[in-house]
């Protein structure tokens, strides 16, 4: 599909999965490469990506996220977590990465990096927290919708145990907190949700001309 509204209609939070779909090694790539490229705010990349493929691990899963039936049924279940390690070393190493990728002496860097150092001085943990995990949302946004035009089913989800996934997935020793789900795979034939028609506000009552706003 290469029509991006043809694309974002014919997605939805796809409530039954086929079990026996699976995405293949080459497309599951594209879609790591889709969430990798995701932006962030400054740049800092607050996160990681933890993929659940293994059948026991995800029937582990299931009752900590409401036994909602995607997550044993989808091909590729992600967890999206923030980093708890925001500190100087994540940011001193985004900045030599900046300048690796860029060619740059980091002393051409040294302004920018004050500034986030500074950004992130004045938050308390709990702001930092918020932010990392408000980049989170913005790589959900950005898999959605570009799964949809590779024809991969999504479901967003927010309802699961953060704790119990963190627990289970051993994610607070890798620095890591879970923030959301994604599973991802082929919506079943029998999912009445896929024939349901989107319900959206109309165009005039969530977009606003400059006019209207004064
Ligand atoms: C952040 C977020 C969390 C959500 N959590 C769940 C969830 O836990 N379970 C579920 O079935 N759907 C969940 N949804 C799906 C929404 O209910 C769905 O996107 C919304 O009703 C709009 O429908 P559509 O995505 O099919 O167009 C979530 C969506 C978002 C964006």
């Amino acid at each position: 599909m290469t029509d991006i509204l043809e694309a974002l209609n014919w997605r939805y939070a796809t409530k039954k999965f086929d079990p026996n779909k699976k995405i293949e090694a080459e497309t599951w790539s594209k879609i790591e490469e889709i969430m990798r490229l995701s932006p962030s705010s400054f740049g800092l990349q607050p996160w990681k990506f933890v993929v659940v493929t293994d059948p026991k691990t995800k029937e582990e899963l299931l009752p900590l996220s409401w036994d909602q039936p995607q997550i044993t049924d989808c091909s590729h279940l992600v967890v999206m977590c923030r980093r708890t390690d925001v500190d100087e070393t994540l940011i001193n190493h985004y900045i030599e990465s900046v300048a690796k990728t860029r060619n740059q002496e980091l002393s051409e860097l040294n302004h920018y990096k004050e500034m986030i150092l500074g950004f992130a001085d004045r938050l308390s943990e709990e702001a930092i927290d918020q932010w990392a995990s408000k980049q989170v949302y913005i790589a959900l946004g950005q898999t959605i919708a570009a799964c949809s035009l590779l024809q991969i089913d999504t479901c967003p989800m927010e309802g699961f145990s953060p704790e119990g996934y963190d627990k289970i997935l051993g994610l607070q020793e890798k620095n890591l907190a879970s923030v959301l789900l994604l599973p991802c795979g082929y919506r079943s034939d029998e999912d009445p949700y896929a024939k349901a028609s989107k319900v959206r506000f109309k165009k005039e009552e969530v977009i606003l001309e400059g006019q209207q706003v004064d």
